[in-house]
């Protein structure tokens, strides 16, 4: 099958066990309570978000079942993010009990969502704490960063530029960098980035008994969706198809199964979905993504709004769900296959197929769908 936007992963071996390379990645045994490190001063807001089902859109699309992991609700923070950067600031808070400095300070980069996750950990555990956005993230998500007492550090260039400044700038100042994405000698904080975000997937494995067949999961630097396959690879009784998607534009991810190894995006990562604008992977995630995903494909600016508005304005009876542009990108994916006869059949989706989505952020007021 000649697809430009759809490849199989070559590597991909589904009946190998999950093994020592991949739990070096995510620890299925592991999952954390994220909710519990922030408190129950908010009562029920720390407990799983739904996982709805949407049986007319299954219809429309002519699989069995569609299910949406809603991350939206996630903590009243609205993003699967919140797992990640709160979790991993306090990992570091209790490894370095003995030694943490008077004046501690959090930073990392991020296109909006990480960022203000860990301005929220910091703020948990009474830490300063400073964020680098690239040029592109909102101003509604600064403002939010902000509103969780971090500073914020403006970078005049992409996700990139923001990580290179602010490991530059966490040297000279002896911050603490708490990044989502991973560099040679830099390892710890990113697994237990994607450790806080295994605690969703754990959550779908008790929510949803028969769990999917088919996972279409969207991918910035891969940490979410090494921690959605990773998990489920290793829980499941019968491994699912893993379908990894991106912005066409910031394909780093199909760009890397394309060269068998880490490679660089095709383009320059200019897209609506800012979650996912990202032209690198994060390498420590490759024994679960580079040789577990079974396809990767690529979706178009124009199928962004579409699939917000679906998640919007659902189907007959269907459950509303409020959508981000990086939220709907797993849904924009899923819409592209199954309006494509050859990709449908490749992927060996049909009436039976039971397929999990994840609605990874919500709408933070970016636009009206
Ligand atoms: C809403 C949203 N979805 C998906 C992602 C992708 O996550 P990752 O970079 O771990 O692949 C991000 C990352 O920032 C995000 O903010």
């Amino acid at each position: 099958m000649v697809l430009s936007w759809l490849a199989a992963n070559p590597r991909s071996a589904p009946k190998h066990g999950y093994g020592a390379a991949q739990r070096a990645v995510i620890d299925p045994d592991r999952v954390p309570d994220v909710g519990a490190l922030l408190g129950d001063k908010d009562g029920d807001k720390h407990g799983p978000t739904p996982l709805y089902s949407l049986p007319a859109l299954a219809r429309r699309l002519g699989v069995g079942e569609v299910r949406v992991k809603d991350e939206s609700q996630r903590f009243g923070f609205g993003a699967f993010k919140a797992l990640g950067g709160v979790f991993a600031v306090h990992e570091y808070v209790t490894a370095n009990k003995a030694q943490l400095p008077a004046g501690l300070v959090f930073t990392t980069a991020s296109s909006g969502n990480h960022g203000r996750a860990v301005a929220l950990g910091a703020q948990s555990v009474g830490a300063a704490c400073t964020i680098f956005l690239p040029k592109f993230t909102s101003a509604e998500k600064e403002a939010a960063i902000r509103a969780r007492g971090a500073a914020v550090i403006r970078v005049d260039g992409d996700y990139e530029a923001a990580v290179a400044q602010c490991r530059l700038q966490a040297e000279e100042k002896g911050w603490i960098i708490v990044s989502d994405t991973s560099w040679e000698g830099y390892e710890q904080t990113p697994r237990d980035v994607m450790r806080g975000y295994t605690q969703l997937a754990d959550e779908i494995v008790r929510q949803w008994k028969a769990g999917p067949t088919h996972v279409f999961v969207q991918a910035g630097v891969g940490g979410l969706a090494a921690a959605v396959i990773g998990y489920l690879w290793a829980k499941m009784a019968h491994r699912p198809v893993f379908v990894v998607v991106e912005p066409a534009s910031a394909d780093c991810w199909f760009q890397s199964n394309r060269a068998g190894k880490p490679a660089l995006a095709s383009g320059n990562a200019e897209t609506a979905m800012g979650g996912l604008a990202c032209r690198e992977i994060s390498p420590l995630t490759w024994p679960v993504l580079g040789l577990g995903a079974d396809w990767f494909m690529t979706i178009e600016e124009d199928q962004v709004m579409p699939a917000r508005r679906l998640f919007a304005h659902p189907l007959d009876d269907d459950a509303p769900i409020a959508s981000g542009p990086s939220g709907c990108a797993g849904l924009a994916g899923l819409t592209r296959v199954c309006t494509e006869e050859a990709a449908f059949k490749a992927l060996h989706l049909d009436g039976r197929s039971r397929v999990l989505l994840i609605n990874s952020e919500g709408n933070l007021g970016e636009a009206t769908v």
